[in-house]
């Protein structure tokens, strides 16, 4: 019934490069033509991790959004904003602070993981520790169904399924829970109300999960229930109520095959990146100067191009048969180094030219991304409060 919603976010602390592109950006192009996708700056993570550097965040907010239209992401499809823009996520994520226990945070494999790679920062923070909360604040406030994340960020998902759980647990009974399921049981009729309450009972005290099963058999055989209380003598089974936040799936990205100018994975601390809208002049330059493989030294000298970094670019950029080419005439020392790259460059190029048009357009006119990003916002907040009214109801917080 409920179409799905994809929610993504980015954090602002660097440019974007031709790895984000095939790793991250072409994937949300796609999802855009598909589901309703929020995608947003998620500018407070970046500032757990750069809070000393704040400067950096606000340089590459705008920028990230331009490479982000650049890339295609189409804002007719997609709504994108910048999340301190939209205050309920912290609010919403204090709240889940009330309930969360302590150990889920400093369990977090990414906790210790990012503290021990980043050990020229302090990061034993508050702020830092709640940053799988906060993320889970800002899928559960949209209720997304999918979050596009790579696998290094699963646990995070999985974090924010167990919160929603518990918050529904904790708060999801509506007004008059308990007595709306006891009337709906009387409703099953005599013996079948007797036989409900004896498997409930069965499961709840001593944990029986074959009672639990023959419970939920007993209500898919009841005819004679609503769909309500059919619903509520489900969630009456297992002791919880009604559902309040959703419970997200992580859509798993499959990791860029996009390799560095120098072969290893291409990545802004390895210094081997092309920058989304890199200038022609330095992407020629940058890809007709990357190494090839050493055994080359000579243009008479054979080659290995499995032990070459180009090749690596045409297993990416070329059809089969320039790669054929690029096999014969690379180990026969058929072709010389710039004349095997030019295809790269050319390829390249190709794929940047709707790019550079597009970013352009927006560099050119700052005020089209301002007002992107403030419809994107307001948009946003709308859904966010459409949650957090329940949130806060559910809290006993909807004082009048
Ligand atoms: N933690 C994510 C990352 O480092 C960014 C992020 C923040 C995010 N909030 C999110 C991703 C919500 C998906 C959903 O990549
Ligand atoms: Fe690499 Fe191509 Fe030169 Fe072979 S010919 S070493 S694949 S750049």
């Amino acid at each position: 019934m409920f179409a799905e919603r994809v929610l993504s976010g980015m954090r602002p602390t660097g440019s974007l490069h031709l790895g984000h592109y095939h790793g991250v950006l072409k994937n949300w192009v796609e999802l855009q033509n598909e589901y309703e996708c929020l995608f947003f700056v998620a500018d407070w993570h970046a500032l757990t991790t750069h809070y000393d550097t704040p400067e950096v965040i606000e340089k590459n907010v705008w920028d990230m959004v331009i490479d982000w239209l650049a890339a295609g992401v189409d804002p007719a499809q997609a709504t994108l904003f910048i999340q301190s823009r939209v205050p309920e996520h912290a609010e919403l994520h204090l709240l889940l602070s009330m309930m969360t226990p302590l150990g889920w945070l400093e369990r977090m494999p990414t906790y210790k993981d990012q503290q021990e790679k980043l050990s020229g920062k302090d990061l034993s923070t508050y702020g830092f520790l709640g940053y799988p909360l906060l993320q889970a604040a800002d899928i559960l406030i949209y209720r997304a169904n999918q979050v596009p994340v790579g696998e290094d960020q699963v646990p995070h998902i999985e974090f924010t399924r167990e919160l929603a759980r518990r918050f529904n647990h904790l708060y999801g009974r509506e007004p008059g829970f308990e007595e709306k399921a006891l009337a709906a049981v009387k409703k099953m009729g005599g013996k079948k109300a007797k036989l409900y309450e004896e498997l409930r009972t069965r499961f709840q005290q001593e944990g029986d999960d074959e009672a639990l099963e023959s419970a939920k058999a007993l209500l898919n055989d009841t005819q004679n229930l609503s769909m309500g209380d059919r619903e509520r003598l489900f969630g009456y089974l297992e002791g919880g109520g009604k559902m309040i936040l959703a419970e997200p799936q992580a859509l798993l990205t499959v990791a860029s095959k996009m390799p560095g100018l120098d072969g290893q994975k291409m990545s802004k601390s390895y210094n081997n990146t092309l920058a989304l809208r890199e200038e022609q002049d330095s992407l020629v330059k940058k890809i007709r100067t990357m190494p090839t493989d050493p055994a080359r030294v000579r243009r008479t000298d054979p080659g290995t191009p499995e032990k070459c970094p180009v090749w690596q670019f045409h297993m990416v950029y070329s059809t089969d048969s320039l790669r054929q080419w690029v096999q014969e005439g690379c180990t026969s020392a058929g072709i010389g180094c710039l004349e095997c790259k030019q295809p790269v460059i050319d390829a390249v190029l190709e794929e940047q030219k709707p790019m550079r048009e597009r970013a352009r357009m927006y560099h050119d006119d700052p005020t089209l991304v301002r007002n992107i990003i403030a419809d994107g916002c307001e948009k946003a907040r709308e859904l966010a409060n459409e949650t957090m009214r329940d949130v806060r109801e559910a809290m006993g917080l909807n004082y009048s």
